[in-house]
């Protein structure tokens, strides 16, 4: 059933060069329930797009690949859509705008599959996966038991759910199931860079197809493309600090961009934090941080995991003593 000693390069958007000692691609939860039967510590990788892998492997490695995206209710003004884990995220949402299904659009290019999206929320220009989601189904590693998850089960928030905290590493995301405008749709396009991309392509009357091809012309200026830079999207979370902090360090740096997240406290982008401390565009060997986008650390060609993973802690030091802040990684090391 299990390859020998495969290389995961092909499997990591970071490209980095690890063997797992054992490997197996599954295509149903009917095999997954049968490998989980007899291997229960296992290492679940699925789009490859949220994990540093520092080191090989000698847990066995099951790659979901299982496919399918259907219908399963129609409705005057929406659709219920279920895709398998397996879907590649952005195929998704293409297939998505194809049918005229609003909801996902913001979100148009994210790298990843769809059972990984709410693991982590994922996000972008003021859309996350929870304003779309309806439930998952999820198989219990230590029983094989398959369980349907709700919205508030999930427990999401910014960059987080229960399966990376309370359930980490006791569940694999079988499928997700969304809820979808059919008419009507609710148009995001509140954020500065979408704003502008809008008045440049010279939409007035944006659809949602609008809003994704500006989505995906601000990705491909400002982020790397991993099929051509290896990399796995914001390495660090933006940090949120205390009113006071704040002022301490806006008192310094007067244009420091900055989001409200409540009266007392403030998200910083951490770009920010990382390019103020000097490191935009930096490279140590073939790892760097990425000159368009200092929240995005790259493999240039044969970085290991480690180097990344050094070159990721240098500047969690140089944050924390230039600004006092502790920047957590929103990328799983393994
Ligand atoms: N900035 C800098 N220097 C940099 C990068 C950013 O000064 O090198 C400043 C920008 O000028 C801007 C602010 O930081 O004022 C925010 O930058 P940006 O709009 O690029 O967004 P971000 O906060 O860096 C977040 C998400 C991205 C998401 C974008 C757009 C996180 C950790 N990242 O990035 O998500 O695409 O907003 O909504 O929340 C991901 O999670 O992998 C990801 C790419």
């Amino acid at each position: 059933m299990f390859q020998k000693n495969v290389s995961l390069k092909p499997y990591n958007t970071f490209g980095i060069d690890v063997i797992a000692e054992k490997f197996v691609e599954v295509k149903s939860a009917a095999t997954l329930s049968s490998i989980l039967a007899m291997h229960k510590d296992v290492i679940i990788l699925s789009g490859g797009s949220n994990i540093l892998l520092t080191k090989d492997l000698s847990k066995p490695v099951v790659l979901l690949k299982n496919k399918g995206i259907k219908i399963i209710e129609r409705h005057d003004e929406h659709v219920i859509v279920q895709a398998q884990a397996g879907e590649n995220w952005h195929e998704f949402v293409m297939w998505c705008l194809e049918n005229n299904f609003g909801g996902l659009e913001n979100l148009s290019l994210i790298p990843g599959n769809v059972g990984t999206s709410p693991m982590q929320n994922i996000g972008a220009y003021g859309v996350e996966i929870k304003d779309s989601f309806v439930s998952l189904e999820a198989m219990e590693i230590q029983t094989g038991n398959t369980l349907c998850f709700n919205k508030e089960e999930c427990a999401f928030g910014y960059r987080e759910s229960v399966f990376k905290n309370e359930l980490k590493g006791q569940y694999v995301i079988l499928n997700v199931t969304f809820k979808l405008s059919t008419k009507n749709h609710v148009i995001k396009d509140g954020y500065g860079v979408i704003k502008q991309q809008l008045k440049e392509d010279g939409v007035v009357k944006p659809t949602i197809q609008n809003i994704s091809d500006a989505v995906i012309k601000i990705r491909r200026s400002k982020l790397p493309d991993p099929k051509e830079i290896g990399n796995s999207g914001s390495f660090f979370k933006n940090p949120v600090i205390s009113e006071e902090h704040f002022k301490k360090i806006q008192s310094t740096y007067p244009d420091m961009p900055f989001y409200k997240v409540s009266e007392e406290l403030i998200k910083v982008p951490a770009g920010w934090l990382v390019e103020i401390s000097g490191f935009k565009g930096k490279r140590f060997g073939d790892a760097g941080v990425h000159k368009n986008q200092a929240l995005v650390l790259v493999n240039y060609d044969k970085a290991t995991g480690s180097e990344v993973l050094e070159m990721a802690r240098k500047i969690q030091s140089t944050v924390r003593r230039n600004f006092n802040i502790s920047l957590e990684m929103e990328v799983n090391i393994l």
